[in-house]
């Protein structure tokens, strides 16, 4: 099984990227193949809103190049795309907004394309935030759970850890042994 993992916090070795090193050690000690993508170092300009995307037949379409063009290449080899972010203001970061709003050209509902070019895959969330788990995450479930209807995808599940004492909440053994659980049950 194919994992792309998008790590959407603009701290590079921080929580979320803490988080990610046991998921992504369990993923492929079972012999998946994962690909690590950080975000915050890419260039992903926002959606421009055009919609040149929904009249390109059977490709992406999106008129901007930039390093979405690579991340879209990634998501389409992928078989499950994992969205691993912290939790910022009850949503994802902004550099993975980004990622899910320039995910349109894969859907073609509104132009005269027809079709999807990333149905039936699924998408994953882990997360970390400040607040208590449900307080802090619902909102994004709830978004990534609307577009994964929306877009023919599987919601594959959740999984979280709440920041209380900075990397340190990321190396305990419940957390550790909670994302490598998590990527087991993504197998
Ligand atoms: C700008 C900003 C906004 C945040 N907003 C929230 C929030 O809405 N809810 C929450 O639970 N935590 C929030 N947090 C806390 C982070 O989600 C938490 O500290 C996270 O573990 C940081 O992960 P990182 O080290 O990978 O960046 C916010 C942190 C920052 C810097």
């Amino acid at each position: 099984m194919k994992f792309l993992l998008l790590m959407g916090s603009p701290r590079l070795h921080g929580n979320t990227a803490e988080l990610c090193k046991p998921f992504r050690e369990e993923l492929e000690q079972a012999g998946a193949q994962v690909r690590y993508v950080t975000l915050a170092d890419k260039t992903i300009h926002p959606c421009k809103g055009c919609y040149a995307c929904q009249n390109v037949e059977g490709a992406y379409g999106c008129v901007q190049q930039d390093d979405m063009q690579g991340i879209v290449s990634d998501i389409l080899w992928a078989d499950c795309l994992v969205l691993a972010t912290p939790i910022y203001s009850w949503y994802c970061t902004a550099c993975m907004k980004a990622v899910l709003d320039r995910h349109y050209g894969l859907n073609k509902f509104y132009g005269s394309a027809k079709g999807s070019l990333w149905k039936g895959r699924a998408v994953a969330i882990l997360a970390t935030h400040g607040y208590e788990a449900a307080y802090a995450c619902e909102p994004f479930e709830t978004g990534v759970r609307r577009l994964c209807k929306h877009s023919g995808l599987h919601f594959a599940g959740l999984y979280s850890v709440r920041d209380e004492d900075d990397l340190a909440s990321f190396q305990t053994p419940a957390a550790v042994e909670g994302a490598r659980a998590f990527a087991r049950s993504l197998l």
